[in-house]
């Protein structure tokens, strides 16, 4: 399928075939070049991070040769102790992102180990994973409670294993980008998140699907991490929303909307004394604006509404679309791009954006039937429920 976008110097058509491994797509700053495809949202966020350290500690040779094939396809720089005082050695002089210890280990066990690793100031906020081959929830719970973040037993799947340290990773590496002030506002930002236990890990995703976006628009580093803690940050300004008007199931009174619509000021009120936040701030209070005018608080219009407040709220619409809601059921990924395109066409997002965001989302769209979700009177009304619910 071709793609045609509109670009400032009018029409661009491009061919399926150029949609690859090099895109050329217009830039958001005036004419064309040629920029690479970022190939999936794992890539994307994995690639704006350094090589993670991981510090394996295990009295046996065969479970470290294990966990090291299952993590060898990955760019990971593995470190391997055979006792928990090598470990804290290594632990003084390298810098590691994960530790791995085994439950049972000399000189101490595994829990112990936690427990000293979670006391210690320099070394508390390294996640850890835990791994054992001694059954029982019991051992699951004890370790849990010392403070391993996640606790495996064996045999192990080494799927699993790959997606629990990529997630514990990006959780450090998020850590380590910050100041301590930060880390208290993206800890409130999170709690923010949980409340409403219906949208579990969506700061994730929106941060790996803006930056994704972001890649292919051929934004610089920083832009992406703006994108990145934007994704976490954006609505911390909800905090000062009361919950009857935060959490109201029917309709909002004008008077509550007028409340509600604060939480992008005040989200940026909250975020503003941290210099490092500078770049993020444009997301919090934008994201919420309309191609058309239409969005608030300032009801700027186009090219007006900051380039990285379009780009989390392509992706925010995406997630809110493609995942269930109390007020909606998760629509399908060819629903939900259908969705957006006629959002587009309204006028209410960004006509470049939307269709870039298609095309990276999935290489093909010729499954795609705008028709099929306009007819359902359910889609309808579950669509007018997600739009009101979007905007708060
Ligand atoms: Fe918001």
């Amino acid at each position: 399928m071709n793609l045609k976008l509109e670009s400032n110097r009018g029409p661009v058509l491009l061919k399926q075939e150029q949609l690859r491994d090099e895109q050329v797509l217009p830039s958001w700053t005036g004419g064309l070049r040629r920029i690479s495809a970022a190939s999936s949202w794992e890539n994307a966020l994995e690639d704006a991070l350094e090589t993670p350290t991981i510090l394996i500690v295990d009295g046996l040779e065969l479970n470290r040769r294990l966990l090291r094939g299952i993590l060898k396809a990955s760019n990971y720089k593995i470190l391997e102790a055979t006792r928990p005082s090598e470990a804290f050695a290594m632990l003084e002089s390298e810098k590691i992102d994960l530790v791995m210890p085994d439950l049972v280990m000399p000189e101490m066990s595994g829990i112990e180990f936690c427990g000293m690793l979670k006391a210690d100031r320099r070394t508390q906020l390294i996640p850890i994973l835990m791994t054992t081959g001694v059954q029982g929830v019991e051992n699951e719970v004890a370790g849990l409670e010392s403070g391993a973040d996640e606790f495996l037993i064996r045999p192990l799947k080494p799927s699993l294993v790959r997606v629990r340290v990529r997630t514990l990773l990006r959780n450090k590496a998020l850590i380590d980008s910050l100041e301590e002030a930060e880390t208290i506002l993206f800890a409130l930002a999170q709690a923010v998140e949980h409340r409403d236990k219906y949208t579990g890990m969506h700061c994730e995703r929106l941060a790996a699907y803006s930056m994704a976006l972001a890649r292919a628009m051929g934004l610089s580093k920083p832009d992406q991490l703006a994108l990145f803690r934007g994704g976490y940050l954006h609505d911390i300004g909800k905090i000062s929303i009361p919950d009857n008007i935060l959490f109201k199931r029917g309709l909002l009174t004008d008077q509550e909307w007028e409340i509600m619509r604060q939480h992008t000021v005040r989200g940026e009120d909250m975020c503003r004394p941290m210099k490092s936040l500078a770049p993020v701030l444009p997301i919090i209070r934008g994201h919420h604006e309309r191609w058309d005018g239409s969005g608030y608080p300032d009801g700027l219009r186009g090219q007006e509404i900051p380039l990285l407040a379009r780009v989390m709220q392509v992706a925010d619409i995406y997630d809110a679309l493609t995942t269930s809601r109390p007020y909606k059921p998760a629509f399908t990924h060819d629903q939900a791009i259908a969705m957006m395109m006629e959002e587009a066409r309204r006028g209410w997002r960004d006509p470049e954006l939307v269709p870039l965001f298609a095309e990276i989302a999935r290489p093909s769209m010729e499954t795609h039937d705008p028709e099929s979700w306009q007819e359902s009177a359910d889609t309808q009304e579950s669509l007018a429920n997600m739009r009101r619910h979007l905007s708060r």
